[in-house]
């Protein structure tokens, strides 16, 4: 059996040092998962962990999603077929540069919820509910019962948020109440603070930090002497939020830094070995300020990390530098990286077709949802959408002279319209004034068009509401509000009547075909556009933006069939040509 001493770890009586390397199968497609374990054996690893995000499969209270990239038995199954041992972190919070640290954006809307990840009633209820169906699914694949999985982590560097250990504590005998009988541990910074709210006794603890190994290790081992020394998140890269750069690390620090762990005789898991993407409306975003929840900063899409296996699965400089460290502790010589599958020319595809949104808004089809109206703005989790769009409205009474309009709770980015003209494009902590409005006749039309651009996964802002909270005019505030909500991500804008886009203003649908000679890798580049989503044959890729740092989208070729396939767009603000490029590198900045 797998057992934990102060030496280290063992399986069946024989020591087993964990070379770990994170790798989500949500961020990657099914058809790819074995490539990517894969690489990760030819790295040297022995190991791969993975977090679970509760709010993938549960996108609705009670309705589960274990298919395709959510299916996570089969995940757990090709990784055992790969030769490697797992480690699961099955929520129900994550952080992980996912949307809203993968909570349910529904727990947000519940108000019997009165607080997510403490010992709530309500918020445990849920839990308790996601766990049934959840550890049936894990537990068979532990190594108690003849599979991979040597350890499960109970909740995620909870230190870093709060002090409710009864919390951890009731968690863990959740899992094994419910058949998850491998250890479970604990995963922190290594501070005092974060050890003495993060751990719970009885079970291990373990350490998250990017580099000095043997301070990290010190801090642990005065907190645990019992516990072996193991690094559960050795970050050798880190992600990159829009409108920053992009974040690299040196592969030969990295590889000194892994080095250092790998002297020590600690246990190790990279995060990332292989990161991924962000697809569709997942990237979640941090806060400036984790304890104030103070300035709101998205993720971008790639989820690259700059990780030794990169977004596509191919092997870097520093893929190579942490397989010198770590095939001095294989047991024989290790596999070869595995061939990269086929790149797609570069290339133009014109997306010569559109639609306007708000000719689409009153359509037959089935963006078409209805309009809520209500005394105040209804949030976005009100409203029952998880991301994409709301259209909120209402008059403002006239006459009166021009008073300026202001947004409270403003969540994230809003175009604002008067009488059906663009007004400006405010943001969420911008210092950009709001438009000043006249009011000549008996009433004028205000409108704003509000984008969710991904649930904080940090500190105190986890739970956020999207939307608007409050608008005023002067110091009134307005009231009889219409909403119109446009969601978007997990599905694709079908049967909209393609033709030209009359002029106007408001978003643009642009749909276009790429010509492939066979399923191939490829990268999309968008010069000229401002801001919006891209979807391949259906399949919701993400955002992307022109502030920067990413500038090319990763299009997995299991997306592409041989022939024509299917490119929309949805800009947000306008673009100088509808022409998309696809490219055979990235550009992450
Ligand atoms: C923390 C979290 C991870 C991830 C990393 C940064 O350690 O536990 O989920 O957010 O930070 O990438």
């Amino acid at each position: 059996m797998f057992q934990i001493s102060p030496e280290g770890f063992s399986l069946e009586g024989r020591p087993l040092r964990l070379l770990s390397g994170a790798l989500h199968y949500f961020r990657t497609l099914p058809e790819q998962w074995p490539h990517r374990l894969h690489q990760l054996r030819a790295m040297g690893l022995n190991t791969v962990e993975t977090y679970v995000p509760w709010n993938l499969h549960e996108p609705r209270p009670g309705t589960y999603d274990f298919e395709g990239l959510a299916d996570l038995d089969a995940f757990l199954h090709a990784t055992a077929e790969a030769g490697l041992h797992a480690i699961v972190r099955p929520s129900p919070y994550i952080c992980a540069e996912w949307e809203n640290g993968g909570l349910p954006w529904w727990l947000n809307a519940d108000r019997e919820v009165r607080a997510v990840r403490c010992q709530d009633p309500a918020y445990l209820a849920h839990v308790e509910r996601w766990y049934d169906r959840l550890m049936p699914v894990i537990a068979p694949h532990q190594v108690t019962r003849g599979g991979n999985v040597l350890m499960v982590q109970i909740e995620n560097e909870y230190g870093s948020y709060g002090t409710d250990t009864g919390y951890l504590e009731h968690l863990a005998a959740a899992m094994t109440a419910r058949g998850i009988d491998v250890p479970l541990f604990t995963s922190d910074g290594p501070e005092d603070f974060f050890l003495t709210g993060g751990t719970v006794p009885g079970h291990l603890a373990t350490v998250n930090f990017g580099s000095r190994a043997t301070e990290a290790f010190a801090e642990l081992k005065r907190f645990r002497p019992q516990d072996p020394a193991m690094c559960m998140e050795f970050w050798c890269g880190w992600f990159d939020h829009w409108g920053d750069g992009h974040t690299v690390r040196d592969p030969k620090d990295a590889a000194a830094a892994l080095a250092e762990m790998v002297d020590a005789g600690a246990s190790v898991n990279i995060y990332m070995a292989h990161g991924g993407t962000n697809f569709g409306t997942w990237a979640g975003a941090n806060t400036k300020n984790p304890a104030t929840g103070e300035v709101y900063l998205p993720d971008v899409t790639s989820y690259d990390y700059d990780a030794p296996v990169d977004e596509r699965g191919g092997t870097t400089e520093k893929f190579r530098a942490f397989r010198e460290v770590l095939e001095q502790l294989a047991d024989g010589p290790l596999p070869d990286p595995a061939p990269m599958p086929a790149l797609l020319p570069a290339g133009r595809v014109e997306l010569s077709e559109s639609v306007r949104l708000f000719d689409v808004l009153d359509g037959p089809d089935h963006l078409a949802t209805p309009t809520v109206a209500s005394p105040v703005p209804l949030t976005f989790e009100e409203l029952g959408i998880e991301h994409g769009l709301v259209l909120y409205g209402t008059d403002i009474p006239g006459p009166r002279k021009a008073y300026p309009l202001s947004v409270q709770g403003l969540a994230d980015r809003a175009h604002v319209f008067v009488d059906g003209e663009l007004r400006g494009v405010i943001e969420r902590d911008s210092d950009d004034p709001w438009p000043e409005i006249a009011v000549d006749g008996a009433r004028t039309r205000v409108e704003l068009l509000v984008e969710s651009m991904g649930r904080v996964n940090y500190g105190t802002a986890v739970g956020e509401h999207k939307g608007v909270s409050r608008v005023l005019h002067t110091q009134q505030m307005l009231h009889n509000w219409t909403a119109r909500p446009v969601p978007l991500g997990n599905g694709t804008p079908e049967g909209l009547p393609w033709g030209t886009a009359t002029a106007g203003p408001g978003p643009v649908f642009h749909r276009g075909f790429l010509d492939a000679g066979e399923p191939a890798d490829g990268y999309l580049a968008l010069p000229g556009w401002t801001k919006g989503y891209v979807w391949v044959n259906g399949f919701c890729l993400g955002r992307y933006w022109e502030r920067g740092p990413q500038r090319t989208l990763y299009v997995p070729w299991p997306l592409l069939r041989a022939g024509r396939n299917e490119i929309v767009v949805l800009e947000l603000d306008g673009c100088a040509e509808p022409v998309v490029e696809v490219r055979d590198s990235p550009d992450l900045g």
